[in-house]
């Protein structure tokens, strides 16, 4: 489980956490009447509306929505551009996720929350245009692996890459847990990691609670290693950032949209490894997230209590100062 890890936070970074918190855990509550009932598109409106509601309404800060639903017509709210919230002297970026994991939840199935982070003005990459990145998480004691002067890179050999981390770790590498989604895109991981002999633990979809519980004290997952979505990926590197873990994404564009190689070409990323600063700033960061369907016996989801209301799952909020 995630421990608390007090930081001295100023009151008003305490009322941001609070607003946070309050956005994720109402997006729960709201989404809870349509766990398994077969309707993503009702469950992510019911979170889509809370979340937009309270960070709109709130007057401890303001922020531009940079990753979220997507393009204004397609999104009626938390679009790419929205600026929510009432006190523009305290102005950041919003990544939001109203629902991680809609398949899930509209499946009733494990693994659903809903996620906010929040990072200094202009320090989060904006959504540009292309739709997945390869991601690689640690948590605190390989951190250092991934860091810019570490030995672990991304554009670099998976089966090289799977057995630093696990050597840092003081595993073998048959030993090494590894998450990683099931798609074509990530054969060469899966072929390194079973060529080392790791455990895979396979992932159907959501990506975001893994990495973020390879920073839990009890983690049985140790790094998770894959391509999956943009958003996801920078929502995931500022809670891992917090958490004290460790990461690098680079843009992985696809074929079937040839403008995805382009637009990664004209931002001179193409092939590159973007580490955190680059993706969430160094600076302030704020992550609030809660459990809409349970994670393992790591999380509990949104329950009912016996006078018959919805409480929401398991939430955490933490922040870098
Ligand atoms: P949902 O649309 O069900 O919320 O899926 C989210 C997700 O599984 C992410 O966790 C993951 O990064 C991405 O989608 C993977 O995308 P794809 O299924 O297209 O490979």
């Amino acid at each position: 489980m995630l421990q608390p890890r007090p930081v001295n936070l100023s009151a008003n970074k305490l009322l941001i956490q609070e607003v946070l918190t309050t956005a994720t855990k109402e997006a729960a509550i709201a989404v809870a009447p349509h766990v398994g009932k077969g309707d993503k598109i009702a469950a992510d409106q019911a979170a889509v509306d809370t979340i937009g509601r309270i960070l709109s309404d709130n007057d401890v800060f303001s922020c531009e929505v940079v990753m979220g639903e997507g393009v204004k017509d397609e999104a009626p709210m938390l679009a790419h551009g929205d600026v929510l919230g009432n006190n523009f002297d305290s102005l950041y970026d919003l990544a939001v996720d109203p629902i991680e994991g809609t398949t899930f939840v509209a499946n009733g199935q494990d693994g659903g929350l809903s996620i906010v982070a929040l990072a200094e003005k202009d320090q989060m990459l904006p959504w540009a245009g292309i739709r997945y990145m390869k991601k690689l998480f640690v948590g605190p004691k390989a951190k250092d692996l991934l860091t810019i002067s570490g030995d672990v890179r991304l554009n670099g050999d998976p089966e090289t890459n799977l057995r630093l981390i696990a050597e840092a770790l003081g595993k073998k590498a048959s030993e090494l847990v590894i998450a990683a989604l099931l798609r074509d895109r990530n054969s060469d991981i899966l072929n390194a990691a079973a060529k080392i002999g790791a455990h895979v633990i396979g992932l159907s979809g959501g990506d975001v609670l893994p990495a973020i519980s390879t920073c839990f004290d009890d983690s049985e997952v140790d790094v998770l290693y894959s391509s999956g979505g943009s958003p996801e990926g920078v929502i995931a590197t500022a809670a891992v950032e917090i958490l004290g873990g460790g990461s690098q994404l680079m843009w992985d564009p696809q074929n079937d949209k040839p403008i995805e190689r382009r637009l990664a070409n004209e931002r001179g990323e193409l092939g590159k490894v973007l580490f955190p600063k680059s993706i969430v700033g160094q600076g302030e960061l704020h992550v609030a997230f809660t459990a809409i369907t349970p994670y393992q016996d790591k999380l509990t989801g949104v329950s009912l209590d016996d006078a018959g209301n919805w409480l929401p799952g398991d939430t955490f909020a933490r922040s870098r100062a």
